[in-house]
């Protein structure tokens, strides 16, 4: 960690601290979730992440987030009622995605509907609980309508009878979910939907604090949810998964990845010091979901984290939640290239819910950069360069 006394010419702020990535800054409070990474625990609202995984829905959690209680039997029914009422998508954002290039991103889809949805939609002024709703329930239509199209599909009507996990399943392939299929995508959205001030959120909560409206700051979190650093590891596990291809090719193919300076996605974590307590959570249901795909990503893992310990000693790195997340959504059927859109599909509770809390008790999010330029510069006029 870069952490460095600066001295500028500003009484008040005689001595600031730079430190490199905000790297245990403290930049907001926040009720809604927390992570120690030392212990390698995350809790939303108090309840561990071990305790809701596998016995709470996605739907309950973003009451959860939202609301700061989990719901009742009738508050859960309204939620869910209110879901379905906002699963529709206006005749102008159907022309869009239809129009969309098929070999577009599907985050760069993302990004751009949503806020083509905000603009038709009217979304402005100070953001509300009913427009984080109606823009949750949207996240899964405009994925798996993007991705009919792309494929020369029509999109599918979204079914009544199925909640916001089984209907995203339905609506990308168009089959039955498998019942097995939505408990583990639930769990895997129950488990990605907050992470205290993660780099999306943090960044949906500097929009939020200018005053910015609901949609723009969740565009600008989808932004940073795509940088591989970020949720964009998920796909890239995959990618390193497939080009490591076997057991017998995991070690040379680590060393080799590691002493020309690369990174090994899936591992490492600025929060988490010890095993994400997701990725544990996330390894049981691999073993579960795919036993043969599994016993693949186990042995990389083992051997990464040692390795990892031998060629970058003290660093901690460990397992994160990107890399089983690739063998699990792998085995629920979602592409590649919509792995880090359905870490979307997740967080959009969380983000919401932190632009909420942001704009509940704002201050402008403003902090400082250490000027590194010229002192004293003469000016020269153009004619004179
Ligand atoms: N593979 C190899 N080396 C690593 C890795 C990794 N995955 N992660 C960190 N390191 C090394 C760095 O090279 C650095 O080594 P150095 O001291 O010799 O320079 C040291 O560990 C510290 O790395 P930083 O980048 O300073 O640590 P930071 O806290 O900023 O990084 C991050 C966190 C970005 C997640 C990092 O661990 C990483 O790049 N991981 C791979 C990408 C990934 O899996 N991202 C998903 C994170 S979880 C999420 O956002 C949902």
């Amino acid at each position: 960690m870069v952490e460095q006394t600066i001295a500028t010419s500003d009484e008040a702020a005689a001595k600031v601290q730079r430190k490199a990535g905000l790297e245990g800054v403290v930049a907001a409070t926040t009720a809604i979730s927390n992570v120690d990474g030392q212990a390698g625990r995350l809790v939303y609202r108090g309840y561990d992440i071990h305790d809701l995984a596998h016995s709470t829905t996605f739907e309950e959690i973003a009451y959860l987030l939202w609301f700061g209680h989990l719901p009742t039997r009738t508050e859960l029914d309204g939620l869910r009622a209110n879901l379905l009422a906002e699963r529709t998508l206006p005749d102008s954002i159907l022309s869009l995605l239809r129009g969309l290039p098929a070999e577009t991103a599907p985050m760069d889809a993302l990004r751009t509907v949503i806020s083509a949805w905000g603009m038709y939609s009217q979304i402005e002024g100070t953001p509300t609980i009913e427009q984080a709703l109606a823009l949750t329930a949207r996240f899964p239509l405009i994925l798996t309508t993007f991705h009919r199209f792309r494929q020369g599909l029509e999109p599918l009507e979204s079914r009544s009878d199925l909640g916001y996990t089984a209907n995203y399943l339905y609506l990308l392939t168009g089959q039955e979910p498998k019942p097995e299929h939505v408990t583990s995508l639930d769990a895997y959205l129950v488990m990605l939907a907050d992470h205290n001030m993660n780099a999306s959120t943090f960044t949906a909560r500097i929009v939020a604090s200018t005053s910015s409206d609901l949609v723009s700051a969740v565009v600008a979190a989808i932004g940073a949810l795509k940088g591989p650093l970020h949720g964009g590891a998920a796909d890239k596990a995959q990618e390193m998964l497939e080009a490591i291809g076997t057991t017998e090719n995991a070690e040379p193919w680590i060393r080799a990845t590691l002493t020309s300076g690369g990174r090994l996605m899936g591992f490492g974590h600025r929060a988490y010091k010890t095993t994400d307590p997701r990725a544990e959570e996330l390894r049981e249901m691999a073993l579960q979901a795919d036993p043969e795909r599994f016993v693949f990503a186990r042995r990389v893992e083992e051997l990464a984290v040692a390795i990892l310990a031998e060629i970058k000693p003290g660093r901690r790195l460990y397992t994160n939640v990107d890399f089983y997340s690739a063998v699990l959504l792998n085995s629920v059927g979602i592409p590649v290239d919509l792995f880090t859109p359905t870490f979307g599909v997740a967080r959009i509770a969380g983000w919401t819910a932190h632009i909420l809390e942001q704009a509940g008790d704002n201050r402008l999010i403003r902090p400082l950069a250490e000027y590194t330029g010229a002192t004293y510069a003469v000016f020269v006029p153009l004619d004179e360069r």
